[in-house]
């Protein structure tokens, strides 16, 4: 049924109506308004606005451009009516027809998306794709991207077009092993279930080589709970206690932390306090950051608000200054420019940092070992985590936990994981060449998970 009918400008008094737009959506360049101005300016507004209805305030569910061009030239601006949508509706609505039809770039597109997504979680990718005209794949790169960073939640179950819910994803590619290999991997965990704050104290002392870890947040709603800053410094401060002991005395551990907002502008504090605490009742050992390269523009990073994306996790390493790690397991792939040095090169010139260095050396150096020094920001791309035991809201990214098991795990060692959650760290750990891996979560069907992961995945 074709709901659309033309109207005209004037209300029935004869007063202009007022022009609200259904959705803030990205602005033209200066050049495209230009063309747009250009264009109606020589032809009037051939391609009518579409708005909900004739009353007085009038929504724009496509078209905002063309009106404020009309209202500038003093033109007329016809209008379409698509009556009966609901809000939700008509910013469908008007994000497909901005889709098809501007010149967007991907990131604007994907954003798109993502307030798509952000608006219908419980929608299947192929029906957000269908509603908004892209591909379905693009929906469900997006949905990933939101998941992994908590702006929406996991859902188990998703509605489709046909009203059917279905599975949320397909389950996990099976890593091929042996049966003897699934049972030596599981034979190589202990899965403790309950509260670490009284699971930990169980937990013989001096036993466990590292710890790595991605605890809840503070002020988060998760499926497990929102805390309260002063109740999560209070469960953190009990769990490093706890590490303390637990730990060999070369033993170390990772905090894994991504501070978030009181609101827009206004950072909470918890991170820092948490550090500081830490660092002076412990030590840190150095500072550390991930840097998820492909994190989406999302909460504060609108034009209006025109904060910066959220990007960025602490790894809060905290230990003896001389704790176990091993460097050569994580030496960064040399550049192309350190790999085209020529190791005869032995003139000396002087770097940007104004010491003398010789080419030759720098290749020599890392032809030898096998790579260069890591820097202290771990690059992390969130989309492309492997995966599919996916059942958990804050999945931690399988390559910064590889790449910290990698770095302080010994051979055989004793890897413990606090807040194990569906065991990213732990399956981690095991491929990583850990002998023996604990997690405790407080929540069993994560630990479901985590089993399914360890031996499939
Ligand atoms: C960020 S998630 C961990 C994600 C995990 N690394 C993974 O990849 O699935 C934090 C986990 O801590 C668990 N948790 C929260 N409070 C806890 C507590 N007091 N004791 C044990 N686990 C807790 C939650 O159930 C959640 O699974």
């Amino acid at each position: 049924m074709n709901r659309t009918r033309r109207v005209v400008v004037r209300g029935e008094k004869g007063q202009l109506p007022r022009y609200e737009p259904v959705l803030d959506l990205p602005p033209l360049s200066p050049e495209q308004y230009e063309a747009l101005r250009h264009h109606v300016a020589l032809h009037g507004v051939l391609v009518p606005i579409l708005v909900d209805g004739d009353g007085p305030v009038r929504r724009i569910i496509d078209g905002n451009h063309r009106r404020r061009v009309a209202d500038e030239l003093g033109y007329d601006c016809p209008e379409v009516v698509q009556a009966g949508m609901d809000e939700a509706e008509m910013r469908t609505l008007a994000r497909s027809l901005n889709l098809a039809r501007r010149q967007l770039s991907q990131e604007q597109r994907r954003q798109l998306v993502a307030d798509q997504l952000v608006e219908t979680p419980g929608r299947s990718n192929r029906w957000v794709a269908g509603r908004l005209g892209v591909h379905h794949a693009t929906v469900a790169s997006v949905r990933c991207l939101l998941e992994s960073t908590g702006q929406i939640d996991q859902c188990p179950a998703l509605l489709g077009a046909d009203q059917r819910l279905q599975p949320a994803r397909k389950p996990p590619r099976a890593v091929l092993r042996t049966p003897e290999e699934r049972r030596a991997r599981l034979e190589a965990t202990t899965l403790l279930h309950g509260d670490c704050r009284d699971v930990l104290p169980t937990i013989p002392s001096a036993s466990v080589d590292a710890i790595v870890t991605d605890p809840p947040y503070p002020e988060v709603r998760r499926e497990y709970g929102r805390m309260t800053e002063a109740d999560w410094l209070d469960l953190m401060k009990g769990v490093v206690a706890e590490a303390r002991r637990i730990l060999k005395p070369t033993g170390s551990m990772v905090v894994v932390l991504q501070p978030n907002y009181e609101s827009v502008g206004r950072m909470r504090l918890w991170l820092w306090e948490f550090l500081l605490w830490a660092a002076r009742e412990w030590n840190l050992v150095q500072d550390v950051y991930a840097w998820a390269t492909d994190a989406m523009p999302l909460a504060g990073t609108g034009r209006s608000q025109g904060l910066t994306r959220q990007s960025v996790k602490t790894c809060v390493w905290l230990g003896p200054p001389g704790c176990y790690r091993d460097q050569d397991r994580v030496l960064k792939t040399p550049s192309s420019r350190t790999s085209a040095r020529r190791r005869s090169d032995l003139a000396v010139r002087e770097g940007r940092s104004r010491k003398g260095y010789k080419e030759g050396t720098l290749a020599g150096v890392a032809a030898e070992r096998g790579g260069t020094t890591p820097f202290n920001r771990l690059p992390i791309s969130n989309g492309r985590q492997p995966g599919g035991h996916g059942d958990h809201p804050s999945r931690t990214a399988y390559d910064l936990a590889a790449w910290w098991c990698r770095y302080l795990v010994p051979e055989g060692g004793v890897l413990l994981d606090p807040f194990a959650g569906s065991g990213v760290v732990l399956q981690a750990g095991l491929d990583e060449g850990a002998g023996q891996v604990i997690g405790i979560d407080k929540w069993a069907g994560y630990l479901d998970i985590a089993r399914g992961r360890i031996v499939d995945e």
